[in-house]
């Protein structure tokens, strides 16, 4: 979703935000813009589609810049407005002195609005934050001081903002502030940074300080300070980013998406980092608070997500369920928010989110909280806002992730699952110690199951390439595998835009089946040596039956697949219960494979956003 990022500093202030800006690209944006401040003068640029464009307009009309001490970027991704030129940020008002740039949604930005133009305020766009260009313009007319006009303007938004401001007439300063969306402040020598998110500013300074809702901050070349909405200091933590800015590189690889498949292995090998150490040894679990006896008497498990997180929390179900016996519901966050939950201080609520920004599950958590039940955040963002709700959190130490198509993410946080599993039910003793053994000796041989996929990847590549011309898909598994069905037909709609569908295998004859032809390709995860194995075999031969074009993902040797199947990709055997680590690895390979053959803008999908910051 949107970006933001404000410079004051020594360097090349147009360079720093459009670095600023690329880093930012990957979380899906429509337009982008600056505002710059030269001289006494404050000049905005905007462009649509993608930055390139930005960077084109400006090397075309760097003679026009003379002295730049700082700016403020944005890429937008539209929600009020369409994607024009006119709705891009920077929004000025309308002497065009003030500058901004707003990441968010003002919902009362409608009675704003008409206020302001009663006022004489001439509006120029449809988007909401237009309104907090003219409402912090028309504050600063009366109280002439740009802090002030700030705190009093904020004071009459409802909604969510982080947001950048520069006036022509205030040299020198950049006024950040925010309620509802990160915003955090990197701190240097010389020189600071505003930005709605690390990536930003990583290759020029780690020290950062996190705003905090209803939090401004006044920003000079040489000084950070950070105030309440009522003008008391606040004295903030300044804290190390642990990101390294070799993470945004692609080292070698055409794409991140690729890049980030291929970083699985060691990920995994991360997340059991000082959690597994001696297979005959209790996990380690710092993270989770809960209390052994609180533990013991959970009633129930709530988990709670969106999109590809959503399908690690199906995944996680089964592994709960089967691990501590204890009942677990899995529910999209968008969804969540409109049921009468019972939930209470005996249900643990999970929260699962790579970004740790997803608007839908920030407000699912919130509602859990006031029902007074324990959340528990599985995220790759430590430093998000949801991790900031938690009162238990696990990292799952991915690295940054910058293609829009979860992948490594997913793995990492599926692999946490698997671990909180075998923690509780070692607190629950739900487990004998042999199988609890076993499986963890299991556990500990993922990575290199997930290599020996990596290392050959020719016949998913040629599937790839044979495939790549249907129009539509349907991926079918059951059990613990039907997250990865629906998983696998997620990422391949996201990278290829091609129509997939996860089916429970077993649902196929109650309508889907009526789709099957030879047009209609059917994708069957058979995992061997579990319960449905034999099922999703005989589902695979009714769709063939129907004409349909087969493709195997199975851990079993079978020969009678190669003669049942058109093509048959075959990956490594593990138990079941474990199948979806390995099984999602060629899923994620098919998917990139399709699309890069399709030359599909892979890592920046269309309409996607890393984050979804709206609701
Ligand atoms: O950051 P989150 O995990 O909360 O994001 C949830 C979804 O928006 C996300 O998983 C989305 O489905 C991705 N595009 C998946 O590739």
């Amino acid at each position: 979703m949107c970006g933001i990022i404000g410079y004051i500093g020594h360097r090349n202030v147009v360079n720093v935000i459009l670095s600023g800006l690329t880093n930012l690209e990957y979380r899906g944006y429509d337009s982008a813009g600056l505002a710059l401040r030269d001289g006494s003068d404050i000049k905005v640029y905007k462009t649509l589609g993608k930055l390139v464009n930005l960077k084109n307009e400006l090397e075309a009309r760097k003679s026009e810049l003379y002295n730049v001490t700082c700016g403020i970027g944005h890429i937008r991704w539209a929600t009020h407005g369409s994607p024009s030129l006119v709705n891009a940020h920077p929004h000025s008002c309308t002497c065009g002195k003030l500058v901004v740039v707003h990441n968010g949604i003002i919902e009362n930005y409608k009675e704003l609005r008409e206020e302001l133009i009663k006022k004489g305020c001439e509006f120029k766009s449809q988007t909401d934050t237009e309104v907090i260009a003219h409402l912090v313009a028309n504050e600063y007319s009366k109280a002439k001081n740009l802090e002030m006009a700030i705190q009093n303007s904020v004071a009459k938004l409802q909604g969510a903002y982080a947001i950048c401001v520069m006036h022509k007439d205030v040299p020198d300063l950049i006024i950040g502030a925010r309620k509802h969306a990160p915003m955090l402040i990197g701190v240097g020598d010389g020189e600071n940074f505003i930005a709605s998110d690390t990536p930003a500013i990583i290759e020029y300074t780690k020290k950062t300080i996190y705003l905090d809702d209803n939090e401004i901050a006044i920003v000079t070349k040489d000084s950070v300070k950070i105030k309440d909405i009522n003008g008391e200091e606040i004295d903030k933590k300044i804290e190390i980013l642990p990101w390294e800015p070799i993470a945004l590189s692609k080292l070698g690889y055409k794409h991140f998406m690729l890049k980030e498949i291929y970083e699985q292995p060691d990920v995994i090998r991360n997340v059991l980092n000082g959690k597994i150490y001696d297979i005959d040894e209790p996990i380690i679990l710092n993270e989770v608070k809960l209390d052994k006896e609180t533990i013991r008497n959970l009633k129930k498990i709530e988990i709670i997500a969106c999109g590809t997180s959503l399908h690690v929390g199906l995944v996680a179900k089964y592994v709960l369920e089967d691990f501590t016996g204890i009942s677990v519901e899995v529910e999209a966050s968008s969804e969540y928010i409109y049921r009468k939950t019972t939930t209470d201080s005996s249900t643990l609520v999970i929260g699962v989110s790579q970004s740790g920004e997803t608007a839908d599950t920030i407000t699912a958590i919130k509602q859990a909280k006031a029902k007074n039940a324990h959340v528990l955040i599985v995220t790759n963002r430590p430093d998000s806002n949801m991790a900031r709700l938690a009162d238990s959190l696990i990292p799952v130490n991915a690295g940054i992730e910058v293609s829009v198509a979860a992948t490594k993410s997913y793995i990492a946080q599926l692999v946490s699952f698997y671990l909180l599993g075998i923690y509780m039910a070692e607190v629950k003793g739900t487990l004998d110690s042999d199988y609890l053994k076993n499986l963890k000796h299991e556990i500990i041989q993922l990575p290199t199951k997930v290599e020996e996929i990596l290392s050959c990847t020719n016949s998913i590549q040629t599937c790839a390439k044979k495939f790549s011309s249907f129009k539509n898909f349907i991926f079918i598994a059951r059990g613990v595998n039907l997250a990865t069905a629906y998983e696998g037909a997620l990422k391949l709609k996201e990278v290829s835009y091609i129509n997939a569908t996860g089916y429970a295998a077993g649902e196929l004859k109650h309508g889907p089946i009526a789709m099957l032809d030879e047009t209609m390709p059917v994708l069957s995860i058979l995992m061997s040596g579990g319960i449905t194995y034999e099922k999703v075999l005989s589902n695979s031969e009714e769709a063939k039956a129907r004409n349909a074009k087969l493709i195997a993902l199975t851990s079993s040797n079978d020969e009678k697949l190669d003669s049942l199947f058109d093509v048959v990709l075959r990956v490594p055997q593990v138990r079941e219960i474990l199948s979806p680590i390995i099984a999602c690895v060629p899923c994620q390979l098919l998917a990139y494979y399709i699309a890069e053959f399709l030359g599909k803008d892979v890592d920046q999908p269309r309409n996607l956003a890393k984050s979804v910051t709206v609701e």
